[in-house]
């Protein structure tokens, strides 16, 4: 089994013709496209050269959010003249694959993947230098920035899709790190000083005494999506103290030794398994700290986790952090999700830059 291979060969087969990717096409809640999910899968097509996937995700994008434009405005008009919105007033966070909103309910407001997806087509424009396609979607890239701008600061949902009433620091990490690709390319469509201001608040509010980034405003716990605090959207150097300290604490309480990453330390969701995509990060972060053998050795269990056909789990059952709550999601939504494209996008860039001397 040659996971490289079949990870391309999954997420070919699940992108929709639309371009869309789709989270998990076995696993009927995740039978959508989600913007943050995606962002990643393309990432990583972007790193295996396949170029021509990742244009076909964001040009499905742009398409996307253009038909949200009237949402967007009637928000922005009710956010000027104070009215409160009702959650079903925001984007939503994940899209049918032909670019509808689902019917089903679901936890919708969620910011970080509007900031993914930023980030991500400006890394797709530097790698193939396809100006083209950015002037082609900057009107979307405009609108999304219109409809950050306002709301970075408000409760929403996590990249994990709880916790609806905080503020969570890998969110604002994800906004500073879209607003600052899209500030980089087209400066006159960020406002002036918003990437920094979302970078003073973050650092103000969201690092603990101790000294490491926190999961949520006010609370003392990491998570591991603190990672891309620093890899890749920079709210802080990667060798930065407080990102050392944020590390020290992920590796002290959610790296399983030997094994793979827990998303938090009160995780539920099929009783809290340890994560492939997070424990791809945490290798994608020891490249970028010369601690490539520590990479590896994520990168072999993660490859021990796959299936005969070289499919990817979202999460591994073995050593769950709380298993009595493992039943009750079985039975409520079926066995963990495999494959799963996050998973195999994150393989793919971690891949590419382990190849790299
Ligand atoms: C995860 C999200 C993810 C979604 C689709 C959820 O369970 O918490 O981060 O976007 O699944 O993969």
């Amino acid at each position: 089994m040659n996971l490289h291979q079949s990870s391309l060969d999954i997420i070919r087969t699940a992108q929709a013709p639309s371009g869309a990717y789709v989270a998990a096409p076995t696993f009927s809640q995740y039978r959508y496209a989600w913007l943050r999910d995606g962002a990643w899968i393309a990432y990583g097509m972007d790193c295996a050269g396949q170029h021509d996937s990742a244009r076909a995700f964001y040009t499905w994008v742009g398409r996307t959010l253009e038909k949200q434009r009237d949402r967007v405005e009637r928000l922005l008009d009710m956010l000027a003249q104070n009215v409160t919105p009702a959650d079903a007033d925001y984007l939503p966070t994940r899209f049918t694959p032909d670019g509808a909103i689902g019917t089903d309910d679901w936890w919708d407001f969620q910011l970080d993947g509007y900031g993914a997806w930023l980030w991500g087509l400006a890394a797709h424009v530097d790698m193939t230098g396809d100006r083209a396609l950015w002037a082609a979607l900057e009107p979307a890239v405009a609108l999304t920035v219109r409809y950050l701008a306002p709301l970075w600061q408000s409760t929403n949902y996590d990249c994990w899709e709880e916790h609806r009433d905080q503020i969570h620091v890998s969110t604002l990490a994800a906004l500073y790190g879209g607003l600052s690709a899209v500030q980089r390319r087209s400066p006159a469509l960020v406002p002036g000083g918003l990437p920094e201001a979302i970078r003073a608040f973050t650092l103000q509010t969201g690092v603990a005494p101790g000294g490491h980034l926190v999961k949520s405003l006010g609370s003392d716990a990491v998570d591991a999506s603190l990672l891309w605090a620093a890899v890749p959207y920079g709210l802080l150097d990667v060798e930065d103290e407080r990102f050392a300290r944020t590390l020290a604490r992920i590796e002290r309480d959610l790296r399983r030794p030997g094994g793979g990453v827990y998303r938090y330390a009160a995780d539920v969701y099929y009783g809290g398994g340890e994560w492939i995509l997070l424990a791809a990060w945490l290798a994608w972060v020891y490249i970028e700290l010369g601690r490539r053998a520590e990479a590896r050795e994520l990168v072999a269990w993660i490859e021990a986790q796959a299936s005969e056909d070289g499919a990817l789990p979202e999460q591994v059952s073995d050593h769950l952090l709380h298993p009595a709550h493992f039943a009750e999601w079985e039975a409520r939504w079926g066995t963990v999700a495999r494959p799963l494209l996050w998973s195999h996008g994150m393989v793919l860039i971690v891949e590419s830059r382990l190849e790299k001397p």
